[in-house]
Formats: C-alpha cells, sequence, structure tokens
C-alpha cells in the first residue's frame, strides 16, 4: 500500500514535471510581446519603411518576399538575412535567392535604428515580420497584426532554400504540394499568389513562359518578348512587371490579369488553366482566382490571413537562437 502511494507520487511528480516543461518550451508569439521591452518598435519600423518606399516602391515588394523566402526555408527565423560563414553557405545564394533576392540594406537600416533604442532586444526575424506587413500596407493592400518574440536562428541551409521554395515553373499539382507541406490550403495558396501583384521578374523566369506556353495572350507575349529573347543567356536579367495593370499598387489585378492570360510566370497561369477545363491534378483553381478577381475585399482578408499563418511557421522562441546584433552575421 504504502509503496504503491510513493509510486503514485512519483508519477504525479513526473506529470507536472513534464506539465512545465511542455508549458515552457510552447512560448507562443504575441502581437504585445515588445510593448515594454521596446514600446515605440512599430512606428519605428513603420518610419523606416515609409522613408525606404517613398524614395522607390519596389522595395516593398522585395521585402515582401523575403518574409516569404525566409519563412518556408527552416521557419521565419531570420536565416536569409544571414551571409555565407565559414560554417555554413547561406541562403542568399540559393537558385531561387542568386541575384534575385533584394532588401538587405532596407533590414539593416531598420535594424540599426532599433538597437540605437533597444539594443538587444528585437530579433531580426521579428523585424522582417513587421518591415513585410508594413510594405504592403504602403502600397494599398491589406494590414493584420504581426505577432512577435520570434528569435534569430545562429544557422542558415542552402540545401533547404533550393528544397523549400517554389520554382516558377512548377505546375498547379506542384504549387499545392509544396504549400501543403506548410499547412496552407489550396485556397491559401492562391491568395498568397497575389502578392505577385507588386514587384518584378527577370527574364530568365518568364522566358519558357514566352516562348513555349500555349496560354498566354498573343499580345502580351508579343510585347514581353521583345525585351526577353529566346536564345538563353541573353537579357537573362531584363525586368518586367509581375502585375502588368498596376506594378506598384497592392491590389487585386494580378487575378484579373491571369483571367485574361497574361501572367508573367508559368507558376503564376497555372492557378488560371480553362483551356483544360480548369483541371490541374484533379483540382480546379479557377473558381478561386475568380473569386479574387471580383472581389479585392476578399482578395485582402484571406491574404492577410494566411500571411499571419506563415509568420507562425516554426518560430524559434524561448531560448532557442539567439537576438542577432548585426542581421547578416551570428553574434
Ligand atoms: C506560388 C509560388 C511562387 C513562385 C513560384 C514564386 C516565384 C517568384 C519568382 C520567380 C519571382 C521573380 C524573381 C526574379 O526574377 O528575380 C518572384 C517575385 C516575387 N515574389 Fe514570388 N513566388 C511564389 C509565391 C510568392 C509568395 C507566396 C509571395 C509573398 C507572399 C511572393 C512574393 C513575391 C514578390 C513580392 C516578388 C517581386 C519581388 C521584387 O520585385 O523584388 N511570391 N516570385
Amino acid at each position: 500500500m504504502a509503496s504503491s502511494s510513493f509510486g503514485s507520487s512519483i508519477v504525479a511528480l513526473f506529470i507536472t514535471f513534464a506539465v512545465l516543461i511542455g508549458s515552457a518550451s510552447a512560448v507562443h508569439l504575441s502581437i504585445r510581446y515588445y510593448n515594454n521591452s521596446c514600446p515605440k518598435l512599430l512606428s519605428m519600423v513603420k518610419d523606416k519603411v515609409d522613408s525606404q518606399l517613398e524614395k522607390k516602391e519596389r522595395i516593398g515588394a522585395s521585402l515582401l518576399r523575403l518574409f516569404f523566402h525566409d519563412c518556408f526555408v527552416n521557419g521565419c527565423d531570420g536565416s536569409i538575412l544571414l551571409d555565407d560563414s565559414a560554417n555554413f553557405t547561406g541562403e542568399k545564394n540559393a537558385i531561387p535567392n542568386r541575384n534575385s533576392v533584394r532588401g538587405f540594406h532596407v533590414i539593416d537600416a531598420v535594424k540599426y535604428a532599433v538597437e540605437d533604442v533597444c539594443p538587444g532586444i528585437v530579433s531580426c526575424a521579428d523585424i522582417l515580420a513587421i518591415v513585410a506587413r508594413d510594405s504592403v500596407v504602403f502600397l494599398g493592400g491589406p494590414s493584420w497584426r504581426v505577432k512577435l518574440g520570434r528569435r534569430d536562428s545562429r544557422a542558415a541551409s542552402q540545401a533547404a532554400a533550393n528544397e523549400n521554395l517554389p520554382s516558377p515553373t512548377s505546375n498547379l499539382t506542384e504549387l499545392i504540394s509544396i504549400f501543403r507541406k506548410f499547412g496552407f490550403t489550396t485556397r491559401e495558396m492562391v491568395a498568397l499568389s497575389g502578392a505577385h501583384t507588386i514587384g518584378k521578374a527577370r527574364c530568365t523566369n518568364f522566358r519558357g513562359r514566352l516562348y513555349n506556353d500555349l496560354d498566354i495572350d498573343d499580345v502580351f507575349a508579343k510585347e514581353r518578348r521583345s525585351k526577353c529573347p529566346e536564345l538563353q543567356g541573353s537579357g537573362d536579367d531584363n525586368l518586367a512587371p509581375l502585375d502588368i495593370q498596376t506594378t506598384i499598387a497592392f491590389d487585386n489585378s494580378y487575378y484579373i490579369n491571369i483571367f485574361m492570360k497574361m501572367g508573367l510566370l508559368h507558376s503564376d497561369q497555372q492557378l488560371f488553366q480553362l483551356q483544360n477545363n480548369g483541371t490541374g491534378g484533379g483540382v480546379s483553381t479557377d473558381s478561386m482566382v475568380v473569386e479574387y478577381m471580383k472581389s479585392q475585399s476578399s482578395f485582402f482578408s484571406y491574404f492577410a490571413k494566411a500571411m499571419v499563418k506563415m509568420g507562425d511557421l516554426y518560430p524559434l522562441t524561448g531560448s532557442s537562437g539567439e537576438i542577432r546584433k548585426n542581421c547578416r552575421v551570428i553574434n
């Protein structure tokens, strides 16, 4: 009897211990995370983003993409910001990022300003999350409340960046499966793709579409071909807007473009494929494209919610990682 009560006490103790450990590691992100430790953070970041975007709007697109490329590679941990080091080959030169991701100087400028007021408090991963939201808002898109409390990784992985980021040659089935891997529904994937309402792409990423795809508007293709020659290696870095209509406004015209067969990337046009009865791997995204095309508010609402969800991807919290002093190098 005595030994059984001793045994159950041990079990109770073990359970209490396990619950305590569990709750300590299950630290959640919070929109109020820096309210006491760095109360001016959000206004400081917004001021910096606004002043950078006033000079050059495209940088807003680049900053939004940086956040996406951070979160899909081992979570939103600021790993994309790290330069190559003796210990690892970073993500900046992974195939989807090389000569393509931009905006690091803005993150540096924001971090510098934030460190001045709140030294050692705010992570680069969180700065990236706020900057992405502020960029979208500046360009006329929806707002959302950014959850905070992420910490920065102490490494980056070029291999993971090569493996996890979608390619512009992806078909619909591939797009659906890449996003599903990160917990996104097809509808959320279609909404997130609407980020291509801003920013630019290089010829090397849409040449195949211009010369091989059949589901492309003739006049649009002709115009784009004039600055993106068929020969590989010629004009690879020539830029074209992802959204032919309103290049710098965050709106729903991306969906109108693809409805009219004027998606710039092959992967964009995959979301609307009426020519084969709207099927792609058994799933049609045509109706979602039409819905977002007709209703900007529906697009905005799904986009904003999906961005919050993206920000929840595998954050480092508690005592994992660190708060980098300089976003480009580990402490
Ligand atoms: C659905 C799969 C996606 C594919 C295949 C894809 C691919 C691409 C490619 C190839 C470019 C042009 C890069 C270059 O030519 O240098 C690009 C640009 C861009 N992407 Fe995506 N992307 C996808 C989803 C997303 C998502 C989910 C977001 C953000 C939520 C996003 C945001 C952007 C932005 C804003 C740009 C323009 C960047 C700039 O002008 O600097 N993309 N994307």
